[in-house]
């Protein structure tokens, strides 16, 4: 439903569109009854000549009804959502399907980069493709991201699949998400991570096989794989973002 307005192009985008939607209705349905019976209440109550105000303190059985039964079936309305959230978050966060590919993500003061295992499918190895804020994927495959921060808080998130993980400092989380459809879809930080925080922005580019093996093959080729294959050259070490003009840079082996 949601789709019809925002491109969800993961596995599990539907699941997370459908929670929202469950949450928007009972939310929705409970807001317009409520403010329904407000605005019938302040009409039928009205002030009226020569009618005394009652003064009523709530204590009374037929007047308690009206906060108690309410209060039963919003409890109930909870319990629906509690059950959908949790499936949804078991399925996503908690049960993750085998990796078919796994990437290294980077987030930092402020910028995205990325760590690809190139032609040979492992990490770590001379001919890793790294990239900065441009995330190359081949469609319906399904990738582990191990996501780290050199250093504060930052928040991965690509609205198009409904991935959204915080980076913390220190730790490795890895998560995972299989795209559905090629195309270019927004990165976008969101947490407040500093004065360049709304401008830690990338890509991820969701490739064909073809694409994808095109994209590997020029990438591996290109000049800077003899810097990458250098064992010496640091995994963890920060990105000179000076050096980086902007998005349309997608190569940079630090
Ligand atoms: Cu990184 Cu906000």
């Amino acid at each position: 439903m949601l789709e019809r307005f925002l491109t969800g192009a993961s596995t599990y985008s539907h699941s997370i569109d459908h929670l929202i939607f469950l949450i928007a209705a009972l939310v929705g349905f409970w807001l317009i009854v409520a403010e329904g019976f407000l605005f019938w209440l302040i009409f039928r109550f009205r002030h009226r000549e020569g009618q005394p105000s009652q003064y009523v303190t709530g204590e009374e059985k037929h007047l308690k009804r009206w906060i108690t039964v309410p209060h039963m079936l919003v409890i109930a309305c909870d319990i629906v959502i509690i059950i959908g959230a949790v499936q949804v978050w078991f399925n996503i966060k908690q049960n993750i399907p085998p990796a078919e590919q796994t990437v290294r993500v980077y987030a930092q003061q402020w910028a995205w980069s990325f760590q690809d295992p190139g032609p040979d499918g492992l990490l770590d190895t001379g001919d890793d493709i790294r990239t900065v804020r441009e995330l190359h994927v081949k469609v319906n495959t399904t990738y582990h991201f191990e996501l780290t921060s050199r250093d504060v808080v930052h928040s991965f998130c690509v609205p198009a699949f409904r991935l959204k993980q915080d980076a913390v400092p220190g730790r490795t989380i890895t998560g995972w998400f299989r795209a559905t459809r090629p195309g270019t879809y927004d990165i976008q930080c969101t947490q407040m991570c500093g004065i360049g925080h709304s401008v830690m922005a990338g890509r991820v580019i969701v490739e064909t096989p073809e694409q994808h093996a095109r994209w590997i093959n020029g990438a591996s080729s290109s000049p800077y794989a003899a810097q990458a294959s250098n064992p010496a050259s640091p995994t963890h070490a920060s990105l000179d973002l000076s050096t980086v003009p902007g998005a349309a840079l997608a190569e940079v082996r630090p």
